[in-house]
């Protein structure tokens, strides 16, 4: 895993200047939180990555989570091409379409109906207009910290106010949008009662991501998991369980799996396309009935349930079934995570990774078990600076301290422990002389 340079990455990105904003096609892509130009990448087999440059790194951005299995694996590669070669489109109903859902059903208890879409982002925003439509009610509710893509009247934090009455977060939402959303901390039990006591008559739903995992690593308490799932039965406000990272991820029926919790509309995206766009929303028979054409909540896609997507959805997730796949998974993950931990407390740097599963975020500034977007330390220098180590040996992290890292079922343990050796040896630089 040398390094060849940048030359390509920054001629690509030159010319990419002009023909995107910023250069990319979804932000966070532009380095612009780390700094530095971004890497433009050719090639992805397993757990590896290949920029143009020819520079090959370990990856632990996945994709951001799609590619549980590591990239181009030939179990999915096959069915894609097999697929794509009867044709990459019908805008009808194909087989493939059921069978992806069945599969979801066999394993998903609480799932009674799914639609399938292109994006998570197309899920939580359908998702979000079934609730208003079902329930007859104008608002929902959301937790600082999370992220449900980049609808309209989610893209709203927390304002000046204790709770509620959020502000947007994005210019090109208007008022009246970000009237309809009320925000609130995450694992905070009071204020969670107080505001589904107040609002439930004009609340349509809380949507929350049962495992944040795009602020950090915000792992909730049991309790407040509990508590909101309680309110929202006695108050009859609608629970809708984001699991676009989660699903698939922390446990194959997602946090619903782990928790024990049913939320009454589920979102899923990102692993089950295998790569490729798509996202689903779901629910009991009832809810769904309102959903078109049975009932009067609009909703369509020209590349819904596209067969190549299904295709890919349904290999990815025949492998995620492999007796103790997901037992594997997170021992693999624990074996990186406590090696550099232990190393850290070793040492006395204030580091940790925090992690669940197979998935882990870097936590600096001694801060320990972070329940709440307003408790991370927003000064992210630490962390660029170590992903700039890290990029320089040959390891890949999504490039913003905010996001979290995924580990593959093509990581091998032997490349989890190099990994681990080389994170400890960029938090030596990165506290050179600064040790307490
Ligand atoms: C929890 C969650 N919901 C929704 C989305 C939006 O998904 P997409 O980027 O596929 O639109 C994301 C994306 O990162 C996400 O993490």
């Amino acid at each position: 895993m040398g390094q060849l340079g940048r030359s390509q990455s920054a001629r690509y990105y030159k010319e990419a200047l002009g023909l995107f904003p910023g250069g990319v096609n979804s932000p966070v892509r532009a380095f612009k939180s780390v700094g530095g130009t971004p890497l433009f990448f050719n090639r992805g087999k397993g757990s590896r990555v290949w920029d143009e440059d020819g520079n090959e790194f370990l990856d632990f951005c996945t994709s951001w989570g799609p590619l549980i299995h590591g990239h181009a694996h030939p179990y999915v590669e096959e069915k894609i091409i097999k697929t794509l070669k009867n044709g990459s489109s019908f805008g009808a109903p194909t087989r493939l379409e059921n069978e992806l859902a069945i599969l979801l059903k066999t394993h998903l208890y609480h799932v009674e109906k799914f639609r399938f879409v292109s994006s998570g982002t197309e899920a939580v925003m359908s998702a979000l207009r079934l609730a208003r439509g079902y329930t007859n009610k104008p608002k929902i509710l959301k937790f600082e910290g999370c992220y449900h893509g980049h609808v309209d009247s989610l893209l709203v934090k927390a304002g000046s106010g204790l709770v509620t009455l959020g502000t947007s977060s994005s210019a090109g939402v208007p008022n009246s949008i970000v009237q309809e959303t009320l925000v609130l901390p995450l694992n905070d039990a009071a204020l969670l009662e107080q505001a589904i006591q107040t609002h439930a008559h004009e609340l349509a739903a809380v949507i929350i991501e049962p495992v944040p995992a795009n602020n950090g690593l915000l792992l909730q308490d049991l309790s407040f998991l509990h508590l909101l799932r309680g309110l929202c039965w006695k108050h009859n406000v609608l629970l809708i369980f984001d699991e676009v990272i989660s699903g698939f991820r922390v446990a194959f029926g997602g946090a619903v799996e782990l928790y024990g919790i049913e939320p009454d509309i589920v979102t899923y995206g990102k692993i089950m396309g295998g790569g490729l766009p798509v996202g689903a929303y779901g629910a009991s028979h009832n809810i769904m009935s309102a959903v078109s054409p049975d009932g009067p909540v609009y909703q369509a896609g020209t590349l819904s349930g596209n067969p190549v997507a299904m295709a890919a959805g349904i290999a990815q997730l025949e492998l995620c079934l492999a007796p103790d796949f997901y037992q594997e998974m997170e021992a693999k993950t624990r074996g990186f995570v406590e090696r550099i931990n232990a190393y850290a407390k070793v040492k006395g740097y204030p580091f940790e990774l925090v992690s669940l599963a197979s998935v882990f975020w870097l936590s600096f500034h001694g801060k320990k078990s972070i329940h709440r977007a307003d408790e991370i330390d927003p000064d992210m220098s630490a962390f660029n600076r170590l992903h700039d180590y890290l990029l320089n040996h040959g390891i890949y992290l999504g490039p913003s301290g905010y996001e979290v890292g995924f580990v593959s079922s093509a990581h091998s343990v032997d490349e989890l422990t190099h990994a681990a050796q080389v994170f400890c040896r960029g938090l030596d630089q990165l506290y050179a002389g600064a040790e307490q």
